[in-house]
C-alpha cells in the first residue's frame, strides 16, 4: 500500500478501530488457549473489542492462522488483517540451544544462520513477529533470564544482537521466509536488584548508555522493527511511561522509528508499582511515553477512548502509534497478503527438516565450552577395551530445549544416550544415577514421576556401574524450567543429590568427565575438583545429544568460549570481567588485607569471560603495533601470530581487549573490542589482525560527551578475558 494510501486508511478509521490496532491479546480470546506467558485475571472486554483488536501472541500453525485472519478480516469494517507474534527464542520446531549457549559460539554468522532458521519455520506456520533477540546485557547468575541473552559483553552482545536482526529479517519483512524482529526489554532489564525477577534497576546514567544501551543500539541500526519495554523500573521510573526513556533516548537519540510494544500486563502494572493511580493513569503514562501496543492489559482496552474524549491525551498522539501499527503491516506485506507465508506443505517440508537439524547440531557443537580437560580424558575413544558409563539425570533425558522453547519436544529431541550410540555402541553403558532432585522435592516446572526405585537403589547400580567402567561421564545439571522468565535464585549450585551421587562415584572410579546441562553460569566450584573434565553444554536443542556426541568422541573439537563468567561462588555475583579499577587492587601475592575484594575467596571467577579450551594447544606470540601513536580518522593494526602448537586440527577464538590507561572517569580493567574464530591444523600459524581506531576507544566522559580522551592504551590480545600479551600506544590530541 502507499503511503498516501496508507493515511487514508487511518483518516477512515474510527477512534475504536484506531485503537483496536494498539491492543494485543493472546490466543484464548480467539478460541485457542496453547500457550500463556503472563498473569491473566485482568483482560475482560466484549466481542465487539475483540473484533477490533490488532494483533495476537502465542498461537501458531498456517490453518489455524489462517483461519482466524480470514474470520477475524471479513469482521474489521476496513479488513485490516491482524499480525501474529510469539516468543521463537531459539528455535520454533527446530530447537537451536539457549541465546546464553549460542553466545558461546563466538560466531555471529553462524548464530544469524540459526535466527534465519526459525524465521524460515516459524513463518511458514503462519507467524509475523518474533519477540527475539533479548538482547539485555547480564552479570548476575541468580537471575533467571541470562539463559534468554547473549552474556555480559557489551560488544559481543552488540555483534548477536545486529547478527539476529539481520537473521530473522533478511532483505526485507515481506519477502518469503522473513520477519520481523522484536528487540527487548527497553532497558536494563538485566540488572534488576539483588537478580530479583522483576526487581527495580538502579543504575547511573553513564552506565546504562555505555553498557546497558549498545546492544539495542546495533539492533536498531540492523533495522528491528520492533522493541519491547521492560517490567523493571529504572532510578525509580517503571520504563513502560518513562517518557525520558522512550522519546528521548530510544526514538530520538537511537533513532528507532518502528513499533513499541509494553511487555506482557507491563502498561497496567504501572498502578502497582505505585506510580499510576488506576488504568486511566497507566494508559496516560504509556501513550504518552510513545508506547504503541499494550500487550495483555486492560489498560488501552478501557481507558485510551476516555482519555481522548475527555481531552486528556490528543488525538494525534493515537494516530502517530495507529500509523506505525499500520506501516509494520504495510512492510510485512500484510495488506496484498494477510497470510503472508503461512502453508501447511512448507510446515511439512521445512520444519526439522535434516538441513535445519544439521544446523542446528553444528551451532549445538559450537557452544559447547570445555572448562577443564586433565590427562586428556577428552575426547574418548569410539573403541577400546575399557568400558564407559554414562550416568545421571541427563544421561537419557531428552528435554534439552531450555524453557522458552514451546514447540519443543522430548519426541523430536536428541538425547545423548541415542547420540553416544551412534558413535559407539559396544561398552558404552547407561544409568539413571539419580533423579533431577532428590524424592519429594518440589521445584519450579519439575514432575518428579515415578521412580520406580529408592535412592539408595539409584545410587548402588551407579557406583557398581562407576566401578566396573574405564571412564564415568556424568550428566548433570538444573532443570529447564529453573532458568528463564521468574526463576531467579539464591543457590546457583548443582542439585545436592546429583553432587552427592558424583561424590560416591568419585570414591570408585576418578576418571569422571562432567557435563553440564544449564541456563545459568552455576557455582561448580565442588564439581570442579571432583572432575577431570568438564564440558558445559547448557541447553543445547533438538539436536543436542549428537553435538555433545561428536564434541565427546572428538569428531568436533570443542570451541566455545564463555559468555559469562563462572563464579566460585553466589556471593561473588554479579560479577564480570570488565570490572572498573579500584584504588586498592587484589593481587594474589599481595601481603596486604585491605585491598578489594573477599577475604574467603579470591576476587576472580571460578572461569572468566572468553575461556574455553579445544583439543589442541594453542599459543599467540608477537604482539605488535604498526604505529605506537593514533590520531583520530586513522588507525592501528594491531598483529599476533596464533600458532597450533598440539596434535589436533581445531579452533580457536582469537581476543582483542583494550585498557583505557587514565581517563577522566575510572576505566574499566579492559574491555573487548574485537574477536576472530580461526581453525588450524596442527602446527600450523597464522597472522592474525586487527584494527583499532579512535571510535573504539569512545565512553561518557567527565562532561557526559562520548568521545575518546587523549592519552595510553594497552593492547591485549589471547583466548580469553585474562590474555596477557600486550602492546601500548598513546591517542594523540
Ligand atoms: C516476557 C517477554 C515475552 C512476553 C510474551 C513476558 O512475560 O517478559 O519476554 O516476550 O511475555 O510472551
Amino acid at each position: 500500500m502507499t503511503q498516501d494510501n496508507l493515511r487514508k486508511l487511518l483518516n477512515d478509521m474510527s477512534l475504536d478501530e484506531k485503537i483496536g490496532q494498539l491492543i494485543q491479546l493472546d490466543a484464548r480470546f480467539f478460541g485457542d488457549a496453547k500457550m500463556v506467558t503472563g498473569p491473566t485475571g485482568n483482560v475482560e472486554l466484549t466481542q465487539d473489542q475483540i473484533n477490533y483488536v490488532g494483533s495476537v501472541l502465542s498461537t501458531s500453525g498456517a490453518s489455524t492462522l489462517k483461519k482466524l485472519q480470514k474470520e477475524y478480516m471479513e469482521k474489521h469494517p476496513h479488513h485490516i488483517p491482524l499480525l501474529f507474534m510469539m516468543d521463537i527464542i531459539n528455535g520454533y520446531h527446530t530447537i537451536f540451544p539457549i541465546p546464553l549457549a549460542q553466545g558461546c559460539t563466538f560466531e555471529p554468522e553462524l548464530v544469524k544462520k540459526a535466527a534465519q532458521i526459525a524465521a524460515k519455520e516459524s513463518t511458514a506456520a503462519g507467524l509475523h513477529i518474533t519477540f527475539s533477540p533479548m538482547v539485555d546485557l547480564v552479570r548476575d547468575a541468580r537471575w533467571g533470564r541470562v539463559m534468554e541473552s547473549t552474556g555480559e559483553d557489551v560488544y559481543l552482545n552488540s555483534c548477536y544482537a545486529k547478527a539476529m536482526v539481520e537473521g530473522y529479517q533478511g532483505d526485507g519483512l515481506h519477502k518469503k521466509g522473513n520477519m520481523g524482529a522484536c528487540l527487548k526489554h527497553f532497558a536494563a532489564y538485566g540488572y534488576p536488584t539483588g537478580g530479583r525477577e522483576y526487581d527495580n534497576v538502579e543504575l547511573s546514567e553513564r552506565t546504562l548508555f555505555e553498557d546497558y544501551l549498545p546492544a539495542y543500539e546495533a539492533a536498531i541500526k540492523a533495522g528491528c522493527s520492533m522493541t519491547m519495554t521492560s517490567f523493571n523500573t529504572i532510578n525509580r521510573i517503571p520504563s513502560t511511561g518513562n517518557r525520558w526513556l522512550m522519546r528521548d533516548v530510544l526514538r530520538e537519540k537511537m533513532k528507532f522509528d518502528g513499533v513499541l510494544i509494553s511487555d506482557y500486563a507491563a502498561v497496567e502494572e504501572m498502578v502497582t508499582h505505585g506510580i499510576a493511580m488506576d488504568k486511566k493513569e497507566a494508559a496516560r503514562l504509556a501513550i504518552e511515553a510513545g508506547v504503541d501496543i499494550d500487550m495483555m492489559s486492560a489498560a488501552y482496552l478501557g481507558e485510551l477512548k476516555t482519555l481522548v474524549q475527555e481531552g486528556e491525551i490528543s488525538i494525534d498522539l493515537i494516530d502517530e502509534s495507529v500509523m506505525r501499527v499500520l506501516q509494520l503491516k504495510n512492510d510485512l506485506g500484510l495488506f496484498e497478503n494477510p497470510y503472508k507465508d503461512a502453508c501447511e506443505e512448507d510446515e511439512k517440508n521445512i520444519i526439522l527438516c535434516d538441513e535445519h537439524r544439521r544446523l542446528a547440531r553444528k551451532v549445538a557443537a559450537a557452544s559447547l565450552v570445555l572448562l577443564k580437560n586433565e590427562e586428556e580424558l577428552l575426547p574418548l575413544p569410539k573403541e577400546s577395551e575399557g568400558s564407559i558409563a554414562f550416568m545421571g539425570p541427563y544421561a537419557m533425558n531428552h528435554e534439552l530445549y531450555g524453557s522458552w522453547s514451546w514447540l519443543g519436544t522430548k519426541e523430536t529431541t536428541v538425547d545423548i544416550r541415542t547420540g553416544v550410540l551412534a558413535k559407539r555402541s559396544e561398552k558404552v553403558e547407561f544409568y539413571d544415577g539419580c533423579p533431577m532432585y532428590r524424592p519429594g522435592t518440589r521445584a519450579r516446572g519439575y514432575e518428579e514421576g515415578n521412580l520406580h526405585k529408592t535412592l539408595d537403589q539409584y545410587f548402588e547400580e551407579a557406583v557398581e556401574g562407576a566401578k566396573s567402567a574405564k571412564t564415568v561421564v556424568m550428566c548433570l545439571g538444573e532443570h529447564r524450567a529453573q532458568t528463564g522468565e521468574a526463576t531467579s535464585r539464591t543457590d546457583i549450585t548443582i542439585p545436592e543429590v546429583q553432587m552427592e551421587l558424583l561424590r560416591k562415584v568419585h570414591e570408585v572410579n576418578e576418571n569422571i568427565v562432567t557435563i553440564i546441562f544449564n541456563g545459568r553460569p552455576l557455582d561448580i566450584t565442588e564439581l570442579e575438583k571432583l572432575s577431570k573434565s568438564i564440558l558445559v553444554a547448557w541447553m543445547p536443542g533438538t539436536e543436542g545429544g549428537n553435538a555433545i556426541a561428536d564434541v565427546i568422541f572428538g569428531d568436533v573439537s570443542p570451541s566455545g568460549k564463555l559468555s559469562m563468567c563462572f563464579p566460585r561462588a553466589v556471593g561473588q555475583t554479579p560479577i564480570y570481567y570488565s570490572q572498573f579499577r579500584t584504588g586498592r587492587p587484589s593481587s594474589p601475592n599481595a601481603d596486604f588485607n585491605f585491598a578489594n575484594g573477599y577475604i574467603d575467596q579470591p576476587v576472580t571467577p571460578l572461569y572468566p569471560f572468553g575461556y574455553g579450551l579445544s583439543y589442541s594447544e594453542f599459543t599467540c606470540s608477537n604482539i605488535t603495533l604498526n604505529q605506537a601513536e593514533l590520531v583520530k580518522g586513522d588507525k592501528i593494526t594491531a598483529t599476533v601470530t596464533v600458532t597450533n602448537t598440539g596434535k589436533r586440527k581445531a579452533s580457536e577464538t582469537v581476543q582483542m581487549y583494550i585498557q583505557d590507561v587514565f581517563g577522566s572517569v575510572v576505566r574499566p580493567l579492559r574491555e573487548l573490542k574485537a574477536f576472530e574464530k580461526i581453525q588450524l591444523q596442527p602446527g600450523e600459524e597464522k597472522e592474525i589482525t586487527f584494527e583499532i581506531n579512535e571510535e573504539m576507544l569512545r565512553f561518557y566522559t567527565v562532561d557526559m560527551s562520548f568521545k575518546a580522551e587523549p592519552g595510553k592504551f594497552r593492547v591485549y590480545i589471547g583466548f580469553d578475558s585474562d590474555a596477557k600479551e600486550m602492546a601500548e600506544f598513546v591517542l594523540n590530541k
